[in-house]
């Protein structure tokens, strides 16, 4: 009977979409299934902090639900939070301007989350035949969700030159060039950026931007994290040099932001004409975002910015702390990340960082997210997510250590790698 049972399933998946059984297993969700359910574990596998929604974003779900707000909505998201989200941006990105066509809530579209804002992204400029390049290492749904698509992934590696003086993660903008063929439709670019917290100056942005214009190509950008910037109010953005009718589109949530990254609730921003198309796509998946959520969202736009710095500044001191606490060992390589909430970093070990990540759970009890995940230029990298309460942080970071300077893990010469600074805040 089993193998009856086999040969079924096989059948069955056989029969499938090829772009469907092409789609990678994340390599972040097999760590985390080796170790969540164990006891005691400091999980700094998953990108998300510890901390729950404030109480004011979820009282307004409540009220919403409590009022009958249980119907269809519109599909694009309620009127009233699309101008929040346009008020909110020219808050941030363009206090000092007078408001101008980037800020008209024709823009935006509500998604279930920035996964699926992403998603509809993708659906609109890339499908079978065509060629995305993606900027490694990178958070693996980029590629995921593009061979859904039936679109071939071509991946530019940032150079990691170091952690010394000039070191870190670069973009070398001729590789851009290089890798772009009459098949590019979009460059999806993520800065800050998760793993690497590399962040692009505005030279960079415009660089890319002049690039994509002169060739004609999408920008996906994926800024999400551009609150959790450690040198200044917010990281530099495509939104400071670009035009409304630029082929630009920006990926965005509220989960990091304001700690709602199982409510599924983002958007998606594109130039206005495409607003009829996106309101289709979204017909054509989620058919849109139940309204309570809806009014959470409005309410962590209106109510949420001190709750915003408030984490930002709680994931400063963690960084640093992290980085302290793993540069005085001497046996871990990486760059201080400029933005974002991980710390992605390089072990003197000869375990590949799958099963790095495996012995880490066993033996220092803490749960990271091995390299592998994250394409090329990651391998040998471990990602760790520093947005927690600082007593886990302290203990993570006292565990790792003994880790890489006990006799558990077994060392070799890392020759290739530049020390470590000691932590500087930048
Ligand atoms: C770079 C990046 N973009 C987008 C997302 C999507 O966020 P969500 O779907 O939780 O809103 C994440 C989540 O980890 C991310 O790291």
């Amino acid at each position: 009977m089993p193998n009856v049972q086999k040969v079924t399933s096989a059948g069955l998946i056989h029969a499938l979409r090829t772009e469907a059984r092409a789609a990678p297993p994340s390599g972040i969700v097999e760590a985390f299934h080796y170790g969540h359910n164990r006891e005691g574990i400091i999980p700094l596998w998953v990108g998300e902090g510890d901390l729950p929604t404030p109480n004011f974003i979820h009282e307004a779900a409540t009220r919403s639900f409590a009022a009958g707000e249980t119907f269809y909505t519109n599909q694009r998201g309620l009127p009233e939070l699309r101008e929040e989200i346009a008020a909110y941006l020219a808050r941030v990105y363009a206090p000092q301007l007078p408001v101008n066509g980037l800020y008209s809530p024709d823009r935006f579209s509500v998604t279930i989350g920035g996964m699926h804002a992403l998603q509809i992204a993708l659906r609109l400029v890339a499908g079978a035949g065509d060629e995305a390049i993606v900027i490694t290492p990178a958070w693996p749904n980029f590629r995921g969700a593009l061979v859904v698509t039936g679109s071939e992934v071509v991946e530019v590696p940032l150079h990691f030159s170091g952690a010394g003086a000039g070191g870190g993660w670069q973009l070398e903008l001729d590789r851009v060039l290089h890798a772009i063929t009459p098949r590019t439709r979009a460059i999806i670019i993520n800065s800050p950026s998760n793993p690497t917290g590399w962040t692009a100056s505005r030279e960079e942005l415009a660089s890319i931007l002049e690039i994509a214009r002169r060739r004609g190509l999408w920008i996906i950008a994926d800024e999400i994290y551009g609150r959790f910037f450690y040198a200044g109010e917010r990281a530099p953005s495509f939104r400071d040099l670009i035009d409304a009718d630029d082929r630009v589109m920006f990926v965005q949530t509220f989960s990091k932001n304001w700690a709602m990254t199982g409510w599924r609730l983002g958007w998606l921003e594109a130039p206005a004409p495409l607003g009829p198309i996106i309101e289709n796509l979204v017909q054509y998946s989620t058919s849109g975002v139940p309204v309570p959520l809806q009014r959470a969202g409005i309410a962590a736009l209106q109510h949420g910015q001190d709750f915003v710095a408030s984490q930002v500044a709680r994931a400063k001191d963690n960084r640093d702390l992290l980085a302290e606490a793993l540069a005085k060992t001497r046996r871990a390589h990486f760059a201080i990340p400029a933005g974002a909430f991980y710390l992605f970093c390089a072990f003197d070990t000869t375990l590949d960082t799958r099963t790095l990540a495996f012995r880490l759970v066993d033996e220092a009890r803490v749960g990271i997210a091995p390299g592998t995940a994250f394409g090329t230029g990651g391998e040998r990298f471990i990602r760790m997510c520093f947005a927690r309460r600082r007593e886990d942080m302290t203990e993570a970071a006292r565990l790792l250590s003994e880790w890489l300077t006990g006799d558990v893990s077994a060392k070799h010469d890392v020759t290739n790698l530049a020390p470590s600074p000691a932590a500087a805040p930048r």
